[in-house]
């Protein structure tokens, strides 16, 4: 349970409020590089921490992010012509270029433009995503290399997911095992054959499947680290083993959620408001698996079709709100736990529907909650450690981002989880070996 002042300054991102000061101190996704991908192509709306912008590559491929409203009488810029190095206002032909400068007035008999600026914020593109920086100036910190500064362009590889409630919210879902045993189970995991992998070392990734649905009573053990923590959910496998899946967070709204063998993919939950989330998910590094462990996911298993996403990036979303996640009552009672389609929407109906920001006097924690309880309180501590003007944790330097990694395994006698999807992991070591060589 928070208070309810707490869980106003957890969840409240816009300007000038605690959590929201303290998240403009990291470099965040606005878009997707392919939501603004050619020069003079369309614009992107980007509504980010409640502030209403626009993304534009011009002429000359430099991006810009702006205030989306003309300074002149407000018109939005979203509408605006992206030609020869500006973007310009239809309403009476303002151009600005990607620093906000206004450069030419053509309506205007005595031109001012000089004196003209509207709010732009740095941008840097990596991995498939543009990423910006909105809070002071002087404070700016280096941009973080979460591995995506090297990624080969034939290996970038980033979406984007819209999730109609607060971004904590939208978050506490990727930092809670226990969901698994029951909102993404579904029968036919049943008919998968034992394939003999329930001992110790790397099960497959069906067989782990059985795992959350045989064990829905997960044990969670939180490890802090230097960008925030990484926790465990250990499960007993049908023959008696201890089987960990373990997530790591970074500071101040990223899961790298765990996979078979270890995972690096990442998942950055950006409020575009405070009832409005947009989750990027994205790939820092090559190949995490070069064997193929785990074997095929089971988002491949036939009875189970994947969502797709649209050619932007931008995840196509039917399964809404608005047609109660279209779930199938009778798929309910023979098929599938939820009876809603696929991961991703049955996710966004367990979180959207707890409200566009859920009231956390409200709720009752129990004993799975660990690990998101952690996140709540780090985020606080920072946040009211930021207005006493103490510096935000894990910016650039604090350590190697490149380094922070999830895993999955069945555990042997005295095999510590801690070790897994670390650079000490055997298995890591040899992956990163056959990288470099
Ligand atoms: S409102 Fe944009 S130029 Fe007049
Ligand atoms: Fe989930």
């Amino acid at each position: 349970v928070l208070s309810a002042e707490d869980n106003e300054i957890l969840t409240r991102v816009g300007p000038g409020t605690q959590m929201g000061n303290l998240l403009r101190r990291y470099w965040i996704p606005a878009c997707l590089s392919a939501e603004i991908a050619e020069p003079d192509g369309p614009p992107a709306r980007v509504r980010l921490l409640g502030e209403d912008l626009v993304a534009f590559r011009d002429t000359d491929g430099r991006v810009g992010l702006i205030e989306e409203q003309c300074p002149h009488r407000g018109a939005s810029l979203f509408y605006g012509r992206n030609e020869e190095c500006g973007l310009r206002c239809t309403y009476h032909g303002w151009k600005f270029d990607v620093t906000g400068q206004c450069v030419d007035q053509r309506s205007e008999l005595h031109p001012f433009s000089q004196r003209i600026r509207i709010t732009s914020y740095p941008v840097r593109e990596s991995g498939g995503i543009m990423w910006t920086y909105m809070g002071p100036t002087d404070s700016m910190s280096p941009f973080r290399d979460f591995g995506t500064e090297s990624l080969p362009a034939s290996l970038v590889s980033a979406n984007k997911e819209i999730i109609y409630c607060n971004w904590v919210q939208s978050m506490d879902g990727d930092l809670d095992t226990a969901h698994i045993s029951n909102l993404h189970q579904f029968d036919a995991i049943d008919d998968v054959p034992d394939d003999g992998t329930d001992k110790p070392g790397y099960p497959s990734g069906y067989m782990s499947m059985k795992f959350w649905r045989h064990d829905p009573r997960a044990e969670i053990e939180v490890d802090d680290t230097w960008h925030g923590f990484r926790y465990a959910g250990i499960r007993t496998t049908p023959n008696g083993h201890r089987h960990a899946r373990i997530t790591a967070w970074i500071f101040p709204a990223i899961s790298i959620i765990s996979q078979i063998p270890f995972s690096t993919r990442q998942i950055f939950v950006v409020p575009a408001d405070d009832v409005t989330t947009h989750r990027y998910n994205y790939s820092v590094q090559p190949v995490a698996n070069p064997h193929g462990l785990g074997g095929p996911p089971f988002f491949t298993y036939e009875k189970y079709p994947f969502e797709m996403m649209s050619p932007s990036g931008v995840v196509d979303r039917k399964y809404t709100r608005e047609n109660d996640y279209q779930i199938d009552r009778i798929a309910q009672k023979g098929t599938s736990y939820s009876g809603i389609a696929d991961f991703r929407s049955q996710d966004a109906m367990a979180t959207e529907t707890a409200g566009p920001v859920y009231d956390r006097t409200r709720e009752h924690l129990g004993s799975t909650d660990i690990a998101l309880i952690r996140m709540h309180r780090l985020l606080l501590r920072a946040a009211k450690g930021l207005a006493r003007g103490e510096e935000p944790p894990v910016l650039a330097g604090a350590g190697d981002f490149r380094a922070i990694r999830g895993a999955e395994k069945i555990l042997a006698d005295g095999e510590d989880w801690r070790v897994l999807g670390t650079d000490e992991d055997p298995t890591v070591r040899e992956a990163l070996s056959l990288r470099e060589g």
